[in-house]
């Protein structure tokens, strides 16, 4: 299965964003692995996706089973030899946004789960495959943030997400932005770059038919992320091609 395309792969890809990320790496000549935790449900987006033109494989994942990274690293290893691209897409929102949030009654298990998918597990997964995207000749990493993980923005009582408060999703994200920032410096001298994402508000399972943001869109930060030329940032936190405040 060696190739000379560069090999991406997303978690969660079987739905939302992280689907429509791989149709549009696809459209560019990607060679587009999606991450599913059901593997039949990802079989059924890549038959889709291959009979739109991309090239797509998939492979079961859950980005919480320790065990998942070790099988996804001997995947790449052993079918490419190395990873050009990972997007760090799979995520969860335990909390409801249409219902006080309040961080002196967050349940603890909420806390945890959300950590453990959106944090822990994303760490875990990128230190594992980290030596395979070194391989590869220019790597990217992209960790799908939100904008809810600013700080900055959380902390200003002007700013249009003041009032979109959940501690654990967005504690969350703040500590992805962290990883971000950490792991972009400790490359800073590899041609790998490491940014944070913020897709938009879109119109997923997470983020329900009131968001403005349609899916195609809501893709587009990703993928300009995950093809950035040699000149492009690290270590940054973008939109759409702008820079978000952490
Ligand atoms: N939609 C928005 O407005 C918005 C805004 C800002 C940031 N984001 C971020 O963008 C990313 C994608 O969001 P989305 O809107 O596309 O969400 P979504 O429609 O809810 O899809 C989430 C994806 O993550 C996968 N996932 C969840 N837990 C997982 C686990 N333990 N292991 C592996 N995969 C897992 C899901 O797989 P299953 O199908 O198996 O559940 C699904 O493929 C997330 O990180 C989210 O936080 C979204």
């Amino acid at each position: 299965m060696a190739t000379e395309k560069k090999v991406a792969f997303i978690t969660g890809g079987n739905r939302g964003i992280g689907l429509e990320t791989a149709r549009q790496l696809g459209k560019q000549g990607v060679k587009v692995v999606i991450g599913s935790r059901d593997l039949e449900k990802g079989k059924a987006v890549a038959d889709k996706l291959r009979a739109e033109g991309a090239d797509v494989d998939v492979i079961r994942f859950d980005i919480t089973k320790a065990a998942d990274y070790l099988e996804a690293y001997n995947y790449f290893d052993k079918n490419f030899g190395r990873l050009d691209i990972l997007i760090n897409n799979a995520g969860v929102s335990k909390e409801s946004f249409g219902a006080p949030n309040n961080a002196s009654s967050v349940n603890s298990s909420v806390l945890r789960e959300t950590f453990d998918t959106n944090f822990f597990g994303t760490i875990e997964l990128t230190q594992k495959l980290l030596p395979l995207i070194k391989k590869a000749p220019e790597g990217r990493i992209v960790n799908l943030s939100s904008i809810l993980g600013s700080l900055a923005l959380h902390a200003d009582p002007a700013s249009p997400i003041y009032g979109f408060k959940a501690l654990a999703y967005d504690a969350s994200k703040s500590a992805l932005n962290a990883f971000t920032v950490h792991l972009a410096a400790e490359l800073k001298d590899t041609k790998i770059k490491v940014n944070s994402a913020h897709p938009g508000w879109v119109k997923t399972d997470m983020g329900t038919d009131a968001a403005p943001m349609e899916i195609p869109d809501g893709a587009k930060t990703s993928v300009q992320l995950a093809l950035l030329p040699a000149t492009g940032p690290t270590g940054g936190y973008f939109h759409m091609g702008e820079a978000l405040p952490w």
